[in-house]
């Protein structure tokens, strides 16, 4: 009897942990819910609509006194100077009537001070505990100087490189860009929250990466499906991960701006995955539904957007001049405002901002670029760089006399990247920089270009230059403020007159090792003959420099793999490896050279290609090699048939079987070749990096749980579905054997 009631009392406590889980996403205790709703009693109205107004906040603290101490600001971004964020927050907290900290917002996209690759390198790296470090030196970083909120991670799935965004992001794959969420979600905020927890903000919701055109803010076209089994599940796993805020984006999905989208922000956010976090609005997304004729004046997109779901306004100015007239009207509820009011206060209470609103000026300056956060972002800048081409030049030989040329040789704003506000180029590392600290008076340096754009009609002085030493290096790439928001391209070939200086150095009769640095996969193929070696870093921060010359010279072997495919010629966009399978796959058919003279219209035998690029891109998604060689064999799954709730245990053996040491990342694909709708051929379930010794072999495990192969299928809802699957181990998305199994 006495065991029984044991049990049910286990069992009972299972459930309610169980359910306290599930109605909290943030972490929230019924401590902070008591005292959320303690001070919520005590606001008016007015004090309320104040906390859902975020002010862009830079400069001069006086000119917002008198808002602040009227309770009418709760959130302001853009100030980062440790001095002023105090004053703002003493006014806040010891002059308005219920003394609410403010929450200081800033956009730490990929470093505060030291900057680390730009998140699309973050990506290449395919390293998410590293990942998780780099965004805990951030968030150390900014927090000690008074920053609680960064508005990254950016979880926009980018399938097209002329869209300039397609560098805040992790690429074009859901799962790998779902794995980087939780590690950028788990790195700001910290495992455990304390005071130098910043609350991550996953952005932009949703599906702002599928731009028409790659043309940024441009509309898109998402169906529910798509976004359900593609552009979504990045958000849901950062919302697990318990990321505090959220962010709606600019564009309009078939017809409805995302700030005005109840199905997305309501019942999607908060109904399906129980988000109890803020919701806050793009920069002045909110007023830009007039723009988009969604709403006929500020007052008007107010309302919708605070009733589908948005708690903050950024910018607009439309809460704080509006909503107290829409709850006298009745167009909006007192209920909306309180949940609002509840959803950012939350926030405050588990940041400890109540207790603890100021930061230690002195202490913050330690920080700043500390010894470790330089040493974290050159390992990260190691791992992200790819190398695309090598003929056996690379790794060079110390000792050999060097001559280095190129606009990104020494551009230390350049290689910092785009938003990275805080990274002062007084402190990057420089690869022009790092090779003279290495080899003291072998450097000689002749910048060829001074910017990625310029143009010039010719470069004998380099060739003459190069053929005086025994390696030429030559730094190509883009300017950081050609990617990035608003930056979008419809030419992706190196900018400027940079191929030819590239030809020029390879005139010398050198070997050449081109370093292209860019914010985007440029379209490299006609540049590929004029040089030896190619090592592609998208913009690498501070310490890229460093991390380059030690790849160069192999103390460091190459790592990194694309997270992004890389396209032969830009007609080719969107191209991206998890396509679905057509009805007629491409295998290889007749080029435009090969068409006959007055051929006869036909379109039989004809596929899914382009006449004059074929079907393939230059270099596929998770593509990279390394100074040694890795081989697969023995793929053996642990059963023949799985049900749905099994794991799929996949066993290999990976060797090294080159001179060098090395890592390799081993990738996991898989094809469901059936479906109640047509399935992608490929897509990626599992990766980890595998490090190796020269001659070493080894047996990996990988474990993957039926679970993952669910999708949203042709009744709506998401299951795995039962027949056949193809698995692929490999080390690219375009290559390997298949194994197959079938699901019950
Ligand atoms: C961008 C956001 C950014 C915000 C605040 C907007 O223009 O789209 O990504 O967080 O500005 O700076």
């Amino acid at each position: 009897m006495k065991r029984t009631k044991i049990l049910i009392m286990a069992v009972l406590a299972a459930v309610v942990s169980c359910t306290q889980h599930r109605t909290t996403t943030v972490g929230t205790t019924p401590e902070i819910e008591n005292r959320v709703e303690k001070l919520l009693s005590q606001m008016t109205l007015q004090e309320k609509i104040g906390q859902m107004n975020q002010v862009s906040a830079g400069g001069d603290v006086a000119n917002y006194a008198d808002a602040l101490r009227s309770g009418q600001i709760g959130s302001i971004l853009n100030e980062v100077d440790p001095v002023k964020i105090n004053e703002f927050q003493r006014i806040a907290v010891e002059q308005s009537r219920l003394g609410i900290p403010l929450l200081v917002a800033r956009d730490v996209i990929h470093g505060f001070h030291t900057e680390f690759p730009i998140p699309l390198g973050l990506a290449a790296t395919f390293d998410p505990e590293l990942v998780e470090e780099g965004a805990r030196v951030a968030a150390v970083e900014a927090t000690a100087q008074g920053v609680r909120w960064t508005f990254s991670p950016m979880l926009d799935i980018a399938r097209d490189p002329r869209w300039g965004r397609i560098a805040e992001g992790s690429g074009e794959d859901t799962y790998l860009d779902a794995v980087m969420a939780r590690a950028m979600v788990l790195g700001y905020q910290g495992r455990n929250l304390d005071s130098t927890s910043m609350a991550a903000c996953i952005k932009h919701f949703v599906g702002y990466g599928a731009a028409e055109g790659g043309r940024d803010y441009n509309s898109t076209y998402l169906t529910e499906r798509q976004l359900r089994n593609t552009y979504l599940p990045p958000f849901e796993e950062a919302v697990k991960a318990g990321a505090m805020t959220l962010m709606t984006s600019f564009n309009d999905n078939d017809g409805v701006p995302s700030t005005g989208n109840t199905f997305v922000l309501k019942d999607i956010l908060r109904g399906e995955w129980g988000f109890d976090g803020l919701v806050v609005t793009d920069w002045n997304s909110m007023g830009e539904m007039i723009s988009h004729g969604f709403g006929t004046d500020r007052r008007d997109v107010a309302e919708k957007a605070v009733n589908a779901g948005v708690d903050m306004d950024m910018m607009t100015f439309g809460f704080i001049s509006h909503m107290e007239d829409l709850v006298n009207s009745g167009a909006v509820k007192v209920s909306t405002i309180d949940n609002a009011v509840r959803n950012i206060l939350r926030i405050k209470f588990l940041l400890g901002l109540f207790e603890n609103p100021y930061v230690d000026v002195e202490a913050a300056k330690a920080v700043q670029y500390a010894p470790a956060h330089l040493d974290a972002a050159r390992r990260t800048a190691e791992e992200s760089a790819i190398l695309l081409k090598n003929d056996g030049i690379l790794p060079l030989k110390p000792g050999a006399r060097i001559f280095v040329t190129g606009p990104l040789a020494d551009a230390p704003h350049d290689q910092l990247g785009t938003w990275a506000f805080d990274g002062e180029k007084e402190h990057t590392v420089t690869p022009l920089k790092a090779l003279q600290a290495r080899f003291p008076g072998k450097v000689s340096y002749v910048p060829g270009l001074s910017y990625s754009r310029e143009s010039k009609p010719s470069f004998a002085g380099v060739t003459a230059a190069a053929r005086r030493a025994d390696a030429v290096l030559v730094f190509l790439g883009e300017e950081a403020i050609l990617s990035g928001e608003a930056h979008s391209l419809a030419d992706l070939n190196l900018q400027g007159s940079q191929s030819e200086l590239l030809k020029a150095a390879k005139a010398s009769g050198k070997p050449v090792v081109a370093v292209v640095m860019a914010g985007r996969p440029l379209t490299i193929e006609r540049d590929l003959p004029s040089c030896n070696a190619l090592l592609y870093s998208f913009h690498p921060g501070t310490m890229g420099g460093e991390a380059l010359a030690n790849l160069i010279f192999g103390d460091v072997n190459p790592s990194g793999k694309t997270p992004v495919t890389f396209l032969r010629t830009v007609g080719q966009a969107p191209l991206y490896y998890s396509h679905n399978m057509t009805g007629r796959p491409y295998s290889g058919q007749t080029l435009l050279a090969d068409i006959p003279l007055e051929a006869g219209q036909t379109s039989l035998g004809n596929t899914s290609y382009y006449l004059d690029y074929g079907a393939y891109p230059l270099f596929p998604f998770g593509y990279g090699l390394s100074y040694t060689t890795f081989e697969y064999s023995g793929i053996t799954l642990d059963k023949a048939e799985y049900s749905a709730d099994d794991t799929i245990r996949v066993t290999f053996t990976l060797a090294n079987t080159g001179k060098y040491d090395g890592t390799e990342v081993a990738q996991i694909y898989v094809r469901d070749l059936v479906g109640s709708i047509t399935r992608p051929v490929k897509e990626l379930k599992h990766f980890e990096r595998v490090a190796l010794k020269a001659g070493e072999s080894r047996t990996v495990e990988a474990q993957i749980p039926v679970s993952a192969l669910a999708f949203v299928g042709l009744d709506g809802t998401k299951k795995v579905e039962s027949g056949d699957f193809l698995l692929w181990v490999s080390g690219d998305s375009a290559s390997g054997e298949s194994t197959r199994f079938k699901v019950k």
